[in-house]
């Protein structure tokens, strides 16, 4: 029996997305679908074995769309080809739901403006006659984990708008050589499949200033062909929102900058906000958190981005597994169950977890709630992330050339 390793199956599935796209193009369906089919089932299996929820996020979002692609398609030619595996369809997400607006803690003033530019348009076209046009390009800039690709994600799970989802670090590196083409055919496949969207993750690392030492031919023609594509999308009637991201917006060169008819500042979480992404990323995990404790925790983490949060957080839901991990002492609980507890607890039982393990009690065990104490400790090793200088130059883009925030 041969294995194959799941980075050699995301390579096997972007080999075969590369087929199916050029099959595409040369209108050979049949077998574009077949390629598109090969590639997302190898990419399903790759997506449901690696458990990097980042990479699974990028991935997925950029394999949804071609999956949105391979059932028009077969749709539209009528086509008896293959369906993908079970496994395949549960690693795409096909069969669960992904991030939501309301998720997102704060940035009202983004959501409002994403809402007018992704999902007014679909939902209500005939608001947008004569010289009433909807947004065509937006960049969200702001400090690093300020949450603008999950922004995008969420938008992207709540438009009915096909989503394509590209890092610019990937088409630099990966499309080098053929790179302007694949641009163009991105585009193209947007116009074809609108209603839809174009999310351009770290847009910064394809736009450097024209002209800098360090740029290459290569990717001064990829910047150039990308300017031409927004300007067509911009001019012409099709429904294609381009949605683009940076953490470092002065890299972009004017004309760039100027191709985007709306600039968001996606700021630092304010006191509500934190407090939202607190309870948003603790989600219904058991635990004994009253209000004033949240209200505490959002005051405590002043300067904090949503990404530091989000990293206490998955921490802190720790702590319970820890402490039964190290736990001497279980008590049996009304209901059946085993916790951990102090030596002095009423019905304290000496007794380790390897002990109940081995006698069979594995699923009689349960964890203790998350506490206030469990956060706290978290928080006094962290640090914010984003430092007052970096939040200086976003504040001061933001007042030079923003729209929002
Ligand atoms: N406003 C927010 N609301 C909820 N979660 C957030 C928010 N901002 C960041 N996060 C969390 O931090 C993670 C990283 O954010 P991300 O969107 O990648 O940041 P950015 O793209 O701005 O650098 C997200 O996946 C999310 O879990
Ligand atoms: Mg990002």
């Amino acid at each position: 029996m041969t294995t194959v390793t799941t980075g050699e199956l995301l390579e096997l599935a972007e080999k075969n997305v590369k087929l199916a796209v050029v099959e595409d193009m040369a209108e050979q369906f049949e077998e574009a679908y077949k390629l598109y089919m090969k590639a997302l089932e190898y990419a399903g299996i790759y997506l449901f074995y690696e458990n990097n929820p980042w990479l699974k996020k990028q991935n997925r979002q950029s394999f949804l769309g071609h999956y949105r692609r391979a059932t028009k398609i077969r749709g539209r030619h009528h086509l008896h080809g293959p369906s993908l595996s079970k496994r395949a369809e549960s690693g795409l997400g096909l069969t669960e739901s992904n991030a939501k607006l309301s998720d997102v803690g704060g940035l009202q003033a983004c959501k409002d403006v994403l809402v007018e530019a992704a999902i007014v348009p679909i939902q209500n076209p005939q608001f947008f006659t004569g010289k009433r046009q909807p947004w065509k390009a937006i960049l969200l800039y702001g400090p690093p984990g300020t949450g603008k690709t999950y922004l995008a994600n969420a938008i992207a799970t709540e438009t009915g708008s096909t989503f394509f989802s590209v890092s610019a670090s990937d088409i630099v590196s990966k499309w080098m050589g053929e790179s302007e083409k694949q641009v163009s055919i991105l585009f193209q496949r947007a116009r074809d499949a609108a209603p839809s969207i174009i999310f351009i993750d770290e847009i910064d690392s394809l736009c450097g200033s024209r002209g800098e030492n360090d740029e290459n031919e290569a990717s001064r023609r990829i910047k150039t062909e990308l300017l031409v594509q927004m300007q067509g999308v911009c001019n012409d009637e099709t429904n294609v929102l381009v949605l683009a991201a940076t953490n470092t917006p002065y890299a972009l060169d004017q004309a760039m900058r100027r191709r985007f008819d709306k600039r968001i500042y996606v700021p630092l979480p304010d006191l509500k906000a934190r407090e939202h992404i607190f309870k948003v990323h603790i989600g219904d995990t058991p635990h004994n958190l009253t209000e004033t404790d949240f209200e505490h925790l959002a005051r405590r983490t002043q300067g904090f981005s949503g990404s530091d949060i989000f990293y206490c957080v998955k921490d802190a839901l720790y702590q319970p597994v820890r402490a039964t991990l190290n736990a001497q002492f279980f008590r049996k609980t009304s209901k059946g169950k085993w916790v951990p507890c102090k030596r002095t607890r009423q019905g304290a039982t000496e007794i380790t977890l390897q002990e109940l393990n081995a006698q069979g009690l594995a699923l009689k065990i349960q964890l203790p709630p998350n506490t206030r104490a469990d956060f706290d400790k978290m928080l006094a090793r962290q640090k914010p992330t984003v430092s007052e200088a970096d939040l200086k130059v976003h504040k001061r883009f933001n007042k030079e050339f923003g729209n929002e925030g």
